[in-house]
């Protein structure tokens, strides 16, 4: 069975990351989207349990979509999950250098795993959690962005 994990911070998931799930249950048997459980230096406006049941709810309609959280390395999760392809979004240039880093640097720590990136479709292409974060907290719609779940706790959130 060809695995795919999906890893990140989902601080919160958006709808650029549901296109991308998307794409990637299309082309592999199962997908499991894994949220990062060790901040290092960021700080989640979301705690895990939070990140967790958001993805859970944006990712009902997909029937080889798991979720998980992981810590410690990436590549080390992938292997215990018998992964063989990272799947990572990829939206402009602005991300190539970062997500090229980390692509090279996985591959390195084994080179039978391979990073596989998918574009979001262009409608999503100028979004990112941070900015979805900064929008709603100035009282701005990201009603087009995120799930509508998402959209109500975020209202919440910044009352
Ligand atoms: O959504 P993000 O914040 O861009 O995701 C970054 C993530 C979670 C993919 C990355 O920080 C990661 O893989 N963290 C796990 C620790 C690790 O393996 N670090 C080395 C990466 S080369």
């Amino acid at each position: 069975m060809k695995i795919a994990i999906y890893p990140g911070s989902f601080d919160p998931i958006t709808n650029g990351h549901i296109d991308v799930i998307e794409r990637a249950s299309s082309l592999f048997e199962k997908v499991i989207v894994a949220i990062v459980d060790n901040p290092q230096s960021k700080n989640f406006m979301f705690n895990q349990k939070e990140r967790l049941s958001l993805v859970v709810k944006s990712i009902e309609r997909f029937e080889n979509v798991e979720v998980e959280v992981f810590s410690g390395l990436l590549i080390d999760y992938a292997q215990l999950k018998k992964a063989s392809v990272v799947v990572r979004g990829l939206r402009a240039i602005s991300d190539f250098e970062y997500e090229f880093q980390m692509a090279l640097m996985n591959r390195k720590l084994d080179s039978n795993i391979n990073t596989l990136f998918l574009m979001p479709h262009q409608k999503y292409i100028h979004i990112s959690s941070s900015l979805i974060k900064e929008i709603a907290s100035l009282g701005g719609d990201v009603s087009s962005y995120v799930p509508k779940h998402i959209e109500a706790l975020l209202k919440d959130k910044y009352k």
